[in-house]
């Protein structure tokens, strides 16, 4: 991994597969003054993906990657990587599982968040299992990436409280609030720790 000195930005590709939120509170905070990075690339493996609309129009490069064939799909984005000259990787609802070649191969620090409480929910579905289970909380995390899905080591999370009718529409729509709100602040963080 580079290591960098003095103000340099740090140089960040997002990976989407839908919506966007959090590509958008990244994007957004990254425009702040004393910003310390930069979303240098954006990957989608998901043409349709509502986010890209954000991130054309934020003029950010922007790659749609075809994932029928896995190897070829992640040989194609090291090389965008290693191009925009990527620092950290921070996943934002790419529905894709990153191989373990991949991780190691591409050198670079992963991060991602997941709508629950990790350990517990790790994959999908979260909420449906969260309501049925009849739990107090949920809540996010921010976590590192390694070969085991939603297992790696975790650097925030944030609880929730579930009121009494809660649904799965709600509860999506409150832990997105909280999502959006600590993703980049948790990215700037570790970027300030890690280089
Ligand atoms: C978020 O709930 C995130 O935790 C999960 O996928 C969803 C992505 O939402 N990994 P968005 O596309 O950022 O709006």
């Amino acid at each position: 991994m580079e290591i960098l000195v003095g103000n340099k930005k740090i140089n960040i590709a997002v990976f989407i597969s839908g919506r966007g939120t959090n590509l958008k509170s990244i994007v957004n905070y990254s425009k702040r003054k004393k910003g310390n990075f930069l979303i240098k690339l954006v990957i989608s493996n998901n043409k349709y993906a509502k986010g890209l609309v954000f991130s054309k129009k934020e003029k950010i490069y922007t790659r749609v990657i075809k994932y029928d064939n896995k190897i070829k799909a992640e040989k194609k984005i090291l090389d965008l990587l290693r191009l925009k000259k990527i620092n950290l990787i921070c996943l934002a609802g790419f529905m894709k599982i990153l191989s373990k070649n991949f991780i190691k191969k591409s050198n670079i620090k992963i991060i991602n968040i997941h709508p629950s409480l990790l350990p517990k929910y790790k994959g999908l579905n979260t909420h449906f299992r969260v309501l049925k289970n009849k739990e107090k909380f949920s809540g996010c995390t921010v976590h590192y990436v390694n070969e085991k899905l939603d297992s790696g080591k975790i650097i925030v999370q944030k609880k929730v409280k579930l009121k009494k009718n809660e649904n799965i529409n709600s509860l999506e729509k409150k832990i997105l609030k909280v999502e959006n709100k600590i993703y980049p602040i948790s990215i700037a963080n570790e970027i300030k720790s890690i280089f």
